[in-house]
């Protein structure tokens, strides 16, 4: 065991129970692998640009002119390199109008690579980031797990398991803290989270 991956998308700062809940888990994390290194990548302090014509140019052989680009794209290949460098990978992933921050959207755009992360071979896609543990921290103001009737608008924890398991991280555990809009819920929910962190073993 070498390396966490911390990345949080959550735009509410302080506030953010994702980010809660991500520094917790990384921190179990080391309790369980002591002398692992810890890579953070706060999507929101520093987040790269959306994917472009410019980028796909370059990605076609152009050259690059823009020292701006450059400089994002060295970004986008620093997010690759971490990725494969990990052994442990916590994603910090609320629900934003029923999907994902673009922030985090903005990061598996660079790591979903053709060639890199994935490749189209005899028998279809085949994932190449493989042999991770995932821990995705999960947050959503409303309930979306279970019967809820509002279980088909999850595109949040849905789309994150199908982009992560397409590049092949298929280890994926989910924390979970919903009806944090909820008044009373957000408490047990967010106690309920912990716990399930607090059970985490190696
Ligand atoms: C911009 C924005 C959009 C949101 N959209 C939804 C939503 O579609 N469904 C929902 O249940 N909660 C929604 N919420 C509530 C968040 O999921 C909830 O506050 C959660 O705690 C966010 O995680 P965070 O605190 O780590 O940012 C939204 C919150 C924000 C700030």
């Amino acid at each position: 065991m070498n390396s966490i991956l911390h990345i949080d998308s959550s735009i509410l700062g302080g506030y953010s129970a994702t980010r809660a809940l991500t520094a917790d888990i990384v921190a179990k994390q080391q309790a369980l692998h002591p002398g692992a290194r810890i890579v953070r990548r706060d999507l929101v302090a520093d987040a790269a640009l959306h994917l472009s014509d410019a980028h796909m140019a370059v990605f076609q052989g152009a050259p690059v002119s823009d020292p701006h680009l450059g400089q994002d794209l060295a970004t986008g290949g620093a997010y690759l390199d971490e990725l494969f460098a990990a052994d442990i990978v916590v994603i910090g992933a609320p629900m934003y109008n029923f999907s994902i921050p673009s922030q985090l959207k903005g990061w598996i755009d660079r790591v979903a690579v053709a060639g890199r992360s994935f490749k189209y071979g005899p028998n279809g896609p085949e994932g190449l980031v493989t042999g991770k543990k995932v821990f995705i921290a999960s947050a959503r103001g409303g309930v979306y797990s279970g019967q809820s009737p509002l279980a088909a608008l999850d595109h949040q924890e849905s789309y994150l398991l199908a982009a992560l398991g397409f590049i092949g991280l298929t280890d994926v555990t989910i924390i979970r803290a919903e009806g944090l809009a909820l008044g009373d819920e957000a408490k047990a929910a967010l106690a309920g989270a912990k716990a399930q962190i607090d059970a985490l073993a190696a």
